[in-house]
This record gives structure tokens, C-alpha cells and sequence, in this order.
């Protein structure tokens, strides 16, 4: 069975072609990374506009690419929540303009859960029951996924989202948007214990995060520094404050795991590209004996592949929309 995907809910349009939620047969990405960047973060109008202008081209390659025509395609998935709201208008009308057109269904896809599914196109052995850690720009959760469409909140961040610290702390350090990425390189070239920082936890709520603090302790570092007319080592710096968010991800994701006798846990979300973070899991899942699942670093971003591949999952359960469907900033992974 192919599912048609569609993805808008942020800076990337997005379209794949993916069979049976396991395999992706074509998988088109127009990012706007490019022009965000000459502002230090996404300009939510531009997004919305530029998603207009892509989401044509991108769905007829994605068809293109797969070699398929509408009479191929059993169902429209498309990301309905959550997301910048205009952004996610685009992907949801276009399918349900597609929809109306080819009287194929539409699946709406959470977000999250479709960044969770990118593991099912890399590890085909992969089945729920498992833990998962996803961290992306906009959320930081431990979820357990107890079923494909059935997933419960273990933990939570209180304010920033991992990739969002690693944003702002990159950002203060005069590293381009999105600098999560940038931050990682770097740090690579620093020493890690140069520079003492919280590891901020949640009283009374141990598997809970909070960046802010952490992401505040480097930003003061930076101004104190710079009022001295000091520069401070970028490299150490950001290997310190890696290593920081490391420890707070992996403390709680294990803390959950012992209490909950998890055997399996997987990554999802851009921050699961981070290479400390991957090698961290592996060495501390190799330690307990826990299976660990990260999806490969090119679908760790956003992407309409994994949208196919939760949206395969919906569909079968009976999840599909009719025409009033409409697109939500905020929704719980749990609703989904
Ligand atoms: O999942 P995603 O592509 O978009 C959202 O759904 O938010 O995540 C984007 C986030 C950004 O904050 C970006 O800086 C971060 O993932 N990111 C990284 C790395 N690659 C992407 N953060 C740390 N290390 C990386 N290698
Ligand atoms: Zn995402």
C-alpha cells in the first residue's frame, strides 16, 4: 500500500511516496534554511509563503520520482499538528484540495509521531513496545510508545526545547541558524570540562527537563566576558554545553528506562542527529543491555518520508479526516 506524504509544519516542504510505512521509494526535501538564517531564526510569514510557492513542484516530484500516478497511491498523509499554524495550513489544504480532486483520503499526522515512525524506515525489526527520547527544536519528551497510534508522556521539558537551547546558546556564540548543528561541529575541537554548567532537574518530576537555566549560565559566561572585552574559547564552550544537555537527556532517559524495565529504546527529533548524544545512548544502552534505535542523520530533520510511514500506521487503525480537517500550533502526542 502507497501513501502519498506531505510535510509543512515549519521550515521544510516536504513529499514522499512510502509503501507499507516501511519503505521509502521517493523522498523530496525543499528546505528555507538558506533565507531564515538572514534573520537568526524562522520568520513564520515567510515560511507560510514560501511552503505556497513550493508545494506544487515538490508533491508532482515526489509522484515523479516514484514513478507513480494518483490511481497508485491509497491515502494522503498529511503533518496537521503541531507547527507554526501557517505553515501547517498549506500542507493541510493542499492535501485536502488532492483529496477533493482524486477522492483519495487524507491521514492527519502529529508531528512528533512522525518523527518517531523515521526509525521504522531504518530498523524494519523495529515494533512498539519501546521508549523514546525525542528532541527536536520545538520539544523535548520521553514518550512510551505503547502501540503505533498509542503513546503516553513520561517526561517533558518545563521551557526551552533541547534544540531550541542549542539554538540560542550557538546563536549567543555568533554561530548561524540553525547552530544545534554548527554547535555540535564545533564542539568536537573543545574540551568538554573547560567550563563548570548546571545540570538543571525538575523537583519532584525526575524524568521532566529544563534548559533555560543552562542556556542563561552560558549566555551570562558570554556577556560577563565580553564586558571585560574578553572572547572566551567557542570550541570549549560549546563542548561544555553539549556535553551539559547530553547529561540532562540521558540521566532522565535512563532514570525512565530502569523504573519502567525498558528493553528497548529509541531517538527521534533533530537533536538525535547530535553526535554526542548518539554515541552517549549507544555506549550507556551497550552498559545495560537495552536495544537502542536512532533513525539514519538524514531523517532525523524533518521530512515527508516519516509522515508516509506514521501515516500508514493511522490509516490502518482507522484514522482518516474528512474535509473539515484542520491544522493546530499545539497538540498533545498523546491525542495525536
Ligand atoms: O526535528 P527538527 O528538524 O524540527 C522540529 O521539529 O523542531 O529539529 C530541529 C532542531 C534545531 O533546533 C536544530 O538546531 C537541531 O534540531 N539540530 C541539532 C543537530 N542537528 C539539528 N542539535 C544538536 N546537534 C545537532 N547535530
Ligand atoms: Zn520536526
Amino acid at each position: 500500500m502507497k501513501i502519498l506524504a506531505i510535510e509543512s509544519s515549519c521550515d521544510e516542504t516536504a513529499a514522499a511516496v512510502v509503501e507499507n510505512g516501511r519503505r521509502i521509494i521517493s523522498s523530496v526535501v525543499a528546505s528555507q534554511v538558506e533565507e531564515h538564517k538572514l534573520y537568526g531564526g524562522v520568520v513564520p510569514e515567510i515560511a507560510s509563503r514560501r511552503h505556497c510557492e513550493s508545494i506544487v513542484g515538490v508533491v508532482d516530484e515526489a509522484m515523479l520520482n516514484a514513478g507513480c500516478g494518483y490511481d497508485d497511491i491509497e491515502a494522503i498523509a498529511v503533518t496537521y499538528a503541531p507547527g507554526l499554524i501557517g505553515a501547517l495550513l498549506v500542507g493541510v489544504n493542499y492535501a485536502k484540495g488532492l483529496s477533493l480532486a482524486t477522492k483519495l483520503p487524507v491521514v492527519p499526522v502529529h508531528h512528533l509521531r512522525s518523527h518517531i515512525a523515521s526509525n521504522y524506515l531504518c530498523h524494519q525489526q523495529l515494533e512498539p513496545p519501546f521508549l523514546c527520547l525525542v528532541v527536536s527544536g520545538g520539544h523535548s519528551h520521553i514518550v512510551m510508545v505503547e502501540d503505533y497510534t498509542k503513546m503516553k508522556i513520561i517526561g517533558r521539558t518545563h521551557d526551552d526545547a533541547a534544540g531550541e537551547a542549542f539554538d540560542k546558546a550557538a546563536r549567543a556564540m555568533g554561530m548561524p541558524y540553525p547552530g544545534g548543528i554548527h554547535l555540535d561541529k564545533i564542539a568536537q575541537q573543545g574540551d568538554e570540562n573547560a567550563f563548570a554548567l548546571p545540570r538543571p532537574s525538575v523537583q519532584g518530576a525526575p524524568y521532566d527537563f529544563s534548559f533555560s537555566g543552562l542556556k542563561t549560565a552560558v549566555i551570562n559566561l558570554i556577556h560577563n566576558a565580553s564586558q571585560k572585552g574578553e572572547q572566551l574559547p567557542v570550541n570549549d564552550l560549546s563542548a561544555s554545553f553539549r556535553r551539559a544537555v547530553v547529561d540532562c537527556l540521558t540521566d532522565n532517559v535512563f532514570k525512565a528506562a530502569a523504573d519502567l524495565n525498558v528493553k528497548t529504546i529509541a531517538m527521534a527529533g533533530g537533536v538525535s542527529a547530535n553526535s554526542l548524544l548518539r554515541s552517549e545512548m549507544q555506549y550507556e544502552c551497550d552498559k545495560r543491555g537495552i536495544r537502542l534505535y536512532m533513525p539514519d542523520k538524514c531523517l532525523c530533520g524533518d521530512n515527508a518520508a516519516m509522515v508516509g510511514s506514521q501515516g500508514y500506521y493511522e490509516y490502518i487503525s482507522g484514522n482518516t479526516a474528512d474535509l473539515s480537517l484542520n491544522a493546530y500550533a499545539t497538540m498533545s502526542i498523546e491525542k495525536g
